[in-house]
């Protein structure tokens, strides 16, 4: 893993650096892609997903709890993101005004954590279990099957299309399924502006596996091809594609995995 890490951090680091030579006058550029490594390096959590809650850290103390934590790759084998994205929770960290009573009402993780889909919330550390001064890597072992990606990543793309994991897109068998269970089979080219790139392939097929269309249009991207100002800057500030590469699915540095289409050869030569 640690070999790993150094490829994952060191071989983009110097294109990285060719990129920011060419970034558009921003100052503090060279501070955002410092602290993105230096982040990353430190808090890679042992799989992508895990989000920590403590928005309500006062009471928490007061109530002898710990913060909790949110285990995205323990939730997405059971279900898929559209069950929980946007009807239950809003996609970002902190979003959420959550607290003790919703959840015994029913409401956000009390949708399930109600005795019926899954174990009623009694049993306070089995979700505030946040212990910054401990690893938490005991829990994965469940995770050892599932396939890797060249980055020594869960490949949930591979996973899903082979059918080693059926996340459920409803809670309830009976439950009307909102969103199309069938995927949108549409690729979709956008050009990367800089020639020593290969373009980038959108895939609609994996995404609306997991997703539903409102998740990204028109909030995140306008349904038209290359209506969107898409920067690699931006995304790796968390924006575009970074609202979910880096945080639940996989992570940024992996160039390859979206820059896969040979530059097309200009025609005036
Ligand atoms: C069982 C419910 C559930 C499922 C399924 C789920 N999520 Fe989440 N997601 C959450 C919760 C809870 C949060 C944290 C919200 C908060 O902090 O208020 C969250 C937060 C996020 C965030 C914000 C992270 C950040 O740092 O701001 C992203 C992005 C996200 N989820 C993407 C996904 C994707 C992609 C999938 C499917 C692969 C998925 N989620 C599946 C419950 C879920
Ligand atoms: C869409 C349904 C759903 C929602 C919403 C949901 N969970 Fe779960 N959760 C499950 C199921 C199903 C399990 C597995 C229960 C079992 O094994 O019996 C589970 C298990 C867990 C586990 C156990 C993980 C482990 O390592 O054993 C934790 C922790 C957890 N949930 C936390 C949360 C928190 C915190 C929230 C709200 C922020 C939440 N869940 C919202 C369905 C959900
Ligand atoms: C299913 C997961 C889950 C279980 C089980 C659970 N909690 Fe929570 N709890 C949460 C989440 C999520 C939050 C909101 C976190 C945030 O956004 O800061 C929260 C917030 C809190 C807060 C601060 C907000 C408030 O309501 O005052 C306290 C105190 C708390 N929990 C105590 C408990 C106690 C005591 C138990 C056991 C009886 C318990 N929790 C069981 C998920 C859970
Ligand atoms: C994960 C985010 C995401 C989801 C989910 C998603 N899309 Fe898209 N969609 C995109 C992106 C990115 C583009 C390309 C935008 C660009 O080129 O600037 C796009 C483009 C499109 C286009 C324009 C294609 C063209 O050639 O002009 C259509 C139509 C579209 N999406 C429909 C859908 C539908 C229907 C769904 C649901 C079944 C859906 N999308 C789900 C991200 C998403
Ligand atoms: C709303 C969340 C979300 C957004 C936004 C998003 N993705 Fe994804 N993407 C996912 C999830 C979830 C997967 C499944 C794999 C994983 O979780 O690692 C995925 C998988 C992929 C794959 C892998 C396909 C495969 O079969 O290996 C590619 C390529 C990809 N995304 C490119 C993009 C690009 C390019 C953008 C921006 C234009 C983008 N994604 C925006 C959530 C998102
Ligand atoms: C999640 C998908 C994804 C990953 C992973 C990714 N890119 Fe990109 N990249 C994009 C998209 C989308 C664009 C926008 C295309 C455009 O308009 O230039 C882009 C654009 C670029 C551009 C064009 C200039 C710019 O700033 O927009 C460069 C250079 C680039 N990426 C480099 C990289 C490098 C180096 C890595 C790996 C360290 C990487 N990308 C990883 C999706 C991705």
């Amino acid at each position: 893993m640690v070999r790993k890490l150094g490829v994952l951090v060191g071989g983009p680091l110097f294109l990285l650096i060719v990129l920011i030579s060419f970034a558009p006058g921003e100052e503090d550029i060279w501070d955002v892609y410092y602290n993105i490594l230096k982040a990353k390096k430190a808090d890679l959590p042992p799989e992508y997903g895990d989000i920590i809650m403590k928005s309500k850290i006062e009471s928490m103390k007061k109530a002898g709890v710990q913060p909790v934590i949110f285990p995205h790759w323990f939730h997405r084998i059971r279900f898929k993101c559209k069950v929980c994205h946007e009807d239950i929770f809003i996609m970002k960290k902190g979003a959420n005004d959550i607290n003790m009573k919703k959840i015994m009402e029913g409401q956000f993780c009390g949708k399930c954590h109600n005795g019926v889909i899954a174990w009623e919330p009694i049993y306070c550390d089995r979700c505030h279990r946040y212990d910054s001064k401990k690893a938490q890597r005991e829990q994965y072992e469940a995770l050892k099957i599932l396939p890797r990606d060249k980055l020594g990543f869960i490949d949930w793309a591979k996973a899903a299309k082979e059918g080693l994991i059926k996340p459920k897109g409803k809670i309830y068998p009976t439950d009307q399924e909102a969103i199309p269970e069938q995927p949108f089979d549409l690729d979709v080219v956008i050009v990367a502006k800089a020639d020593f790139m290969k373009d980038v392939v959108f895939p609609h097929w994996i995404h609306t596996f997991w997703l539903g269309c409102a998740n990204c249009h028109p909030k995140i991207f306008i349904p038209s091809a290359g209506a969107n100002p898409i920067s690699m800057v931006e995304i790796w500030q968390g924006k575009w594609c970074g609202r979910c590469h880096g945080k639940v699915a996989f992570p940024t540095f992996d160039c390859t995995r979206c820059h896969v289409k040979p530059k097309e050869k200009k025609k005036e030569n």
